[in-house]
C-alpha cells in the first residue's frame, strides 16, 4: 500500500493511473459518438479538472471547442456551502451544446450553481461530465451524463484534486486515511 502525507493528513493510493485512463477512454468514446453532429463547447472547470480535461480532450475525436472557467474555491475537506460564481467565460453559449467538464461531483451544489448560471445564457443543452462522482454525498438533482468513476464518500486527492492546494499533480488518486 502506497501511503503519502500532505500537510497534516495521510492518504493511501486508491485509484491508479491505468484505471483512470481506461475510465476516461470509455466516456471519451461515448462522447465522440453521441456528440459528433452537435459542435459541442467543452467548458472545463479550473483548477481541479485540468488533468482530466487534458486526457479527455485528447481522446474526443470530433470537432469541438474547449474553454476554461473558474468557480470560487472550496476550503479544506468540507463544502462551505457558499455561493460560487462562474468567471472567465468568453464564448456566447446561446443555442450551443455545452459539456461541463468537472473534477468531482460531491454534494452537487457547485454543479447546480454552474448549471443555473449557464442555463440563464440560453444554451441548446448542457451535458455534465465529471472524472469522479460520490453518489452517497449527492443532494442535488443534476444531470450526470458522462461520469468516469464513482467513489465512496471520502476525501480524495490527486489527478487534479487538491487538499488545501497540494496534491493536484499526483498522477494517481489517493484517499484520506481516517
Ligand atoms: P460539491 O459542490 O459538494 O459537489 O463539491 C464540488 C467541489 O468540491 C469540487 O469541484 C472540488 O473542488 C471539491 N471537492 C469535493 N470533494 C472533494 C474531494 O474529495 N477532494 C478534493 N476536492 C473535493
Amino acid at each position: 500500500m502506497k501511503r503519502i502525507t500532505i500537510k497534516d493528513k495521510e492518504f493511501d493510493i486508491f485509484i491508479t493511473r491505468e484505471v483512470i485512463a481506461d475510465a476516461i477512454d470509455k466516456i471519451a468514446t461515448k462522447m465522440s459518438e453521441d456528440l459528433k453532429d452537435r459542435n459541442p463547447l467543452f467548458i472545463c472547470v479550473l483548477n481541479g479538472s485540468f488533468m482530466f480535461a487534458s486526457e479527455l480532450m485528447k481522446r474526443v475525436n470530433i470537432p469541438a471547442e474547449v474553454s476554461f472557467v473558474k468557480m470560487s474555491s472550496y476550503v479544506g475537506t468540507s463544502s462551505t456551502g457558499a455561493v460560487k460564481e462562474i468567471y472567465g467565460l468568453q464564448e456566447d453559449i446561446s443555442g450551443r451544446t455545452v459539456v461541463i467538464v468537472e473534477d468531482i461531483v460531491d454534494t452537487g451544489n457547485t454543479m447546480k450553481q454552474m448549471l443555473d448560471q449557464l442555463n440563464a445564457k440560453n444554451p441548446k443543452e448542457i451535458l455534465v461530465s465529471s472524472l469522479l462522482l460520490k453518489p452517497e454525498a449527492l443532494v442535488q438533482d443534476v444531470p450526470l451524463n458522462y461520469i468516469a468513476l464513482e467513489i465512496p464518500d471520502a476525501f480524495v486527492v490527486g489527478y487534479g484534486l487538491d487538499y488545501d492546494g497540494y496534491g493536484r499533480n499526483l498522477p494517481d488518486i489517493y484517499q484520506v486515511v481516517d
